[in-house]
């Protein structure tokens, strides 16, 4: 079952394509329109202090090219379905899609490795996670990605891309042989890099889907 694609993990894809665009952009951090999509209830003490540092980090402006809230949802909500233990970020900045997929782990017991290279950002992010009182679950690595990546060895559930759009078939490349069958690669804002769809989508051994309404999500399940 470990290395098949979860069924609830289906059924919430399929959910947020039906969901109409504007519905899915709200929640406590960025993206307010108006929506059928209520915000995230938090459900424990933890939830409520990660949703806090989300809205108050919009709030103060602490904030870089982060991900809306309702990719951060999908992102979470992945996590909790793939039971993912190990999840790997290549983008870090201030740290918004780390909290959301914190939100996860603190559910399947799981860790975060996050990658960013410019370290203002990732000190605001290393805050962000102390302020939620997720720091436990998560490995900032400093540097140049395409370098530092290579120290991973363990097998990864959950990929996620989201930093320099040039690099992403690099960043595939690369630690596609460490992603478990059954694992996802997501991949942020894959309308500027088509070229990275255009690899996800020759390769037999991968299934993509695109999430729409965020900042343009593509999730690939590596079949085997
Ligand atoms: C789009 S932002 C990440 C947003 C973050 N995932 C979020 O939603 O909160 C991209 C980040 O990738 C970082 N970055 C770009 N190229 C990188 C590289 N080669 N190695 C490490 N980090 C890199 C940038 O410094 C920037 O902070």
């Amino acid at each position: 079952m470990r290395h098949l694609i979860h069924l609830p993990l289906c059924a919430a894809i399929v959910a947020l394509f039906v969901v109409p665009a504007a519905a899915q952009n709200r929640g406590p951090g960025r993206g307010g329109r108006s929506s059928q999509l209520s915000p995230t209830v938090p459900k424990t003490e933890s939830e409520k202090k990660i949703l806090a540092t989300l809205q108050s980090a919009v709030q103060a402006g602490e904030t870089y090219a982060n991900v809306p809230d309702s990719d951060g949802r999908m992102l979470r909500l992945m996590v909790e379905a793939m039971n993912a233990r190990n999840v790997v970020e290549i983008g870090t900045s201030t740290g918004l899609s780390g909290l959301w997929f914190a939100m996860g782990l603190e559910k399947t017991g799981g860790h975060l490795t996050t990658f960013e290279m410019d370290p203002g950002r990732a000190a605001t992010a290393r805050e962000h996670f102390r302020k939620a009182g997720v720091e436990r679950l998560v490995t900032i690595v400093m540097g140049d990605a395409h370098e530092t990546i290579k120290r991973l060895k363990e097998p990864i559930d959950l990929v996620f891309i989201d930093a320099d759009k040039e690099g992403y078939i690099d960043y595939l490349n690369k630690l596609l042989p460490l992603v478990r069958a059954g694992g996802i690669i997501a991949a942020h804002n894959v309308d500027m890099t088509p070229e990275y769809l255009a690899a996800v989508g020759k390769n037999p051994d991968l299934e993509t889907v695109g999430i729409s309404g965020g900042g343009g999500l593509a999730l690939t399940l590596k079949k085997r």
